[in-house]
């Protein structure tokens, strides 16, 4: 039951890989995206964007691909035990402890905004919904309505922030919404779910970039919008500030350095092509970002307030873009309640896909390590999800350090280590042999020397840089809503060690098969 062939499998080669693109295609596209490009410059920041997509994105996603199927044919989806296979070293259990702790960190802030997004579609669909007022002087004061709108949601406050009763309800709903879909398992919930969700929001996306395009308004136009983010300006190539996000967001938009993408590989069967699926799967998410995500913030901000207000509101962060401006433009055109609601709804398709895959690493980890049932491994992994989401629901500061920690430096990190440790230390030949083995496509071999070398010292140099620009910045917050969380965090991954120790006891048949 434990080994290998006990364990789930995705149903159909396109189930897997929309599910994968699902996993992939998230908030980061439609919201993160916009904003570290009009923050980066535009069109400088499509040039390192690339870069990092083919030196970074591509090979860490044939690993994390290959990493996955490795552990899964032996019964592991989860890193604590599968860099136990790759390295038979004590200290590969802790480092893959990593591996369950990212994911989790993420999922719990991650689920709270996409609890938003449910709950802004139903207040649009419902029309409940402010309206701008008719005689303003500037944008500030045309955005006020809607910026109240989002703080009257979601609580603001100095030190203890209090939500709505609304937003805390849609939150408990959208715990129940991921839980309904995992309990029911990898192929009948996950792939199931993707299958509807993946091409529904294609289409969705489709209609509102139609939309957007359409409009016109004395402050400017759509293309001008696409003409900002295209427009490459060389001279910003030599800020590491735009190198160092071009390269996070493609960690973030392709889940990779998550172990989320390991635990979904993990179902792929032993001999089950991953060089082309990886590589389907990767394209798709890009199209959806560069294409989709592209052309709908951004485009309609420019349109609608002009270059140099867009910018500025992009500035603001992901949340002014998306809760305040896009929904203030909306509601300004024809039907606008109800773009307003496909909107937003876009959106929590994009992260409901993307959340249950942040939270089936830990649930695997139950099943596999602890032999538990798939409904309580679900259970016990929403409940501590849900526990923890008070921590970003109540205390100011608490979400942007969690996404520090764990979803700008820890992936980082994390991918250098699963570069180490399955080229170095699992060793350069096998796992390029793991990587090519029942590929439709065979990977070209300058890849071996980009796994190998290139990737790795970038990622070097990434965290250097990354580390001299934001930890004084980081450390410097002394707020105590910030040390609670820093404590939580860390009492989090302490837990998660003791756990994986803890499994390794229960499961001494296995030990002996070793
Ligand atoms: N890639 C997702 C996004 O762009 O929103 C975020 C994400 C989802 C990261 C799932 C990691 C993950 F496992």
């Amino acid at each position: 039951m434990m080994q290998g062939y006990g364990r789930e499998r995705w149903a159909t080669r396109i189930g897997l890989i929309l599910a994968m693109a699902g996993n992939a295609v998230g908030l980061g596209n439609f919201l993160r995206f916009p904003v570290q490009a009009a923050e980066n410059g535009g069109g400088a920041f499509m040039i390192p964007y690339i870069i990092a997509f083919l030196i970074i994105g591509i090979p860490l996603m044939w690993i994390e691909w290959a990493i996955g199927r490795y552990g899964g044919a032996q019964g592991h989806g989860t890193t604590p035990a599968i860099f136990y296979l790759l390295w038979k070293n004590k200290l590969s259990k802790v480092v893959g402890v990593f591996g369950l702790w990212i994911p989790l960190v993420v999922i719990i802030y991650y689920v709270y905004i996409e609890s938003w997004t449910l709950g802004f579609a139903i207040k649009f669909l419902l029309n409940l919904v402010p309206q701008p007022p008719t005689e303003v002087e500037d944008t500030k004061d045309y955005l006020k309505p809607f910026e109240d709108f989002l703080i009257s949601y979601k609580g603001s406050g100095e030190e203890l922030i209090i939500p709505s009763l609304y937003a805390y309800v849609v939150f408990l709903i959208t715990m129940v919404i991921n839980v309904g879909i995992l309990i029911r398992g990898v192929s009948k919930g996950i792939e199931a779910f993707a299958k509807i969700a993946m091409p529904t929001l294609f289409i969705l996306a489709v209609v509102l970039v139609v939309r957007v395009f359409l409009l016109e308004t004395p402050n400017g136009t759509a293309l001008e919008g696409l003409n900002f983010l295209w427009k490459p300006d060389i001279s910003r190539l030599t800020d590491p500030g735009v190198w160092i996000a071009a390269s996070g967001q493609i960690f973030f938009t392709l889940s990779l350095g998550f172990g989320a993408i390991i635990t979904y590989a993990s179902y792929v069967r032993k001999n089950q092509d991953i060089t082309l699926s990886g590589l389907t799967a990767a394209s798709l998410n890009e199209t959806a970002e560069v294409v989709l995500g592209g052309s709908l913030a951004i485009p309609a901000a420019v349109a609608f307030f002009g270059v140099a207000n867009a910018i500025a509101i992009a500035k603001e962060g992901a949340f002014d873009l998306g809760f305040i401006s896009l929904p203030a433009i909306f509601v300004n055109m024809t039907a606008g309640n109800f773009l307003g609601f496909l909107w937003f709804f876009l959106l929590f398709f994009a992260g409901l896909t993307s959340s249950i895959a942040l939270m089936q690493p830990l649930i695997a980890f139950f099943e596999d390590e602890f032999g538990l049932s798939r409904r309580s491994s679900v259970l016990i992994t929403a409940g501590i999800v849900f526990f923890s989401a008070h921590l970003v629901i109540f205390l100011r500061g608490s979400l942007d350090e969690m996404d520090f920690w764990a979803g700008t430096i820890g992936v980082v990190f994390f991918g250098l280590l699963e570069m180490i440790i399955f080229l170095w230390i699992f060793g350069g030949q096998r796992a390029w042999e793991e990587i090519n083995r029942g590929g439709i496509i065979r990977v070209p071999k300058v890849y071996y020397y980009v796994m190998r070398y290139v990737t790795p010292i970038f990622l070097l140099v990434l965290l250097g840089a990354w580390g001299k620009e934001y930890i004084p910045k980081v450390i410097a917050e002394t707020h105590w809503t910030v040390w609670v969380t820093r404590f939580y965090l860390i009492g989090l991954f302490l837990f998660l060690t003791l756990l994986v120790f803890i499994a390794e006891r229960r499961r001494p048949k296995e030990a002996l098969s070793e």
